[in-house]
């Protein structure tokens, strides 16, 4: 891979976009090389959390290449918006949890591609925006649907018309950042959230994970329907043996097996 670094250590992945000298932005490339990746990773069953960053302290990722949108045709500018739709798809939905950490600018597809992951811890000097309007284009990598899902209509459509870039406190504020931290700490922190996911049942967790997001486009009657019957499944697996007997035994330690 030429734009992305991959660690995997003790069940967790850490994922960097890897383009310093354009401050990650996504070029078709790279976008492609996350798609394999991330199709890799979900196959893993030794990968819990997934932990998705830019290199260097500046920026996370800044936006998709300008210099290759801006001589694209629109069949190109749709082809990239859709193999977009592929990688950020699949890292929206993987078994895995994965969380963004935001160590600074989060731009335009940047901010979208902390969207797609389930939780963003942003660094002090994180910014966010959606600048596309400004280029004469809109948000092309999910902005439109999963900002406003995210932070509501009238707060999504403010930032997409106004290109206004946002602070990661604001973007806690509003419900696009879950946690601020100190740029140093950023990484610690986020692997510290990831080993208290991981001491609970990881099968449990990714089908919460996938009765989440799919409950989040249907009426709230079909969701809770969906809940039920995920709810029954759960009951099916050793994890939920062992999880309850655990605590009846007033045993701290559990051993979940993820099945
Ligand atoms: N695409 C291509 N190159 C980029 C880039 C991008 N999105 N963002 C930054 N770069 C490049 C710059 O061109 C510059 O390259 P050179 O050194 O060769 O000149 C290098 O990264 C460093 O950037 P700056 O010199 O501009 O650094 P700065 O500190 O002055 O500014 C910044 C930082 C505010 C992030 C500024 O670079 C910027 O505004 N970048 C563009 C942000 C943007 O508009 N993103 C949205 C892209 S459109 C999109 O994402 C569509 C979509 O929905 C998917």
């Amino acid at each position: 891979m030429n734009n992305l670094l991959m660690e995997v250590e003790n069940e967790i992945a850490v994922v960097t976009i890897n383009r310093p000298k354009s401050l990650n932005a996504l070029n078709s490339e790279t976008l492609a090389e996350l798609n394999t990746c991330l199709a890799e990773i979900e196959g893993r069953t030794d990968i819990k959390v997934v932990i998705l960053t830019g290199s260097g302290s500046k920026s996370f990722v800044a936006g998709a290449d300008i210099s290759e949108m801006v001589n694209a045709t629109p069949a190109e500018g749709r082809a990239m918006g859709l193999l977009a739709r592929e990688a950020f798809g699949r890292l929206e939905n993987m078994p895995q949890v994965t969380i963004a950490a935001v160590n600074g600018f989060a731009l335009g597809g940047g901010c979208e591609i902390s969207m797609a992951c389930d939780i963003r811890v942003a660094a002090e000097n994180a910014k966010f925006a959606q600048p596309e309007c400004g280029l004469g284009i809109l948000p092309g990598f999910g902005g439109t649907q999963r900002l406003a899902r995210l932070v509501g209509k009238g707060r999504a459509k403010e930032m997409i018309f106004t290109c206004d870039m946002i602070d990661a406190q604001d973007a806690y504020r509003i419900g696009l950042a879950n946690h601020v931290v100190p740029q140093e700490e950023l990484l610690d922190y986020c692997k510290a959230m990831a080993g208290r996911i991981m001491k609970n049942a990881p099968y449990a967790v990714s089908l919460a994970k996938q009765v989440i997001n799919s409950g989040a486009d249907m009426d709230l009657d079909n969701g809770l329907k969906l809940e039920a019957n995920i709810f029954g499944l759960s009951f099916s697996t050793e994890d939920k043996k062992e999880g309850m007997t655990a605590f009846l035994e007033k045993r701290k330690e559990k051993h979940f097996i993820g099945k």
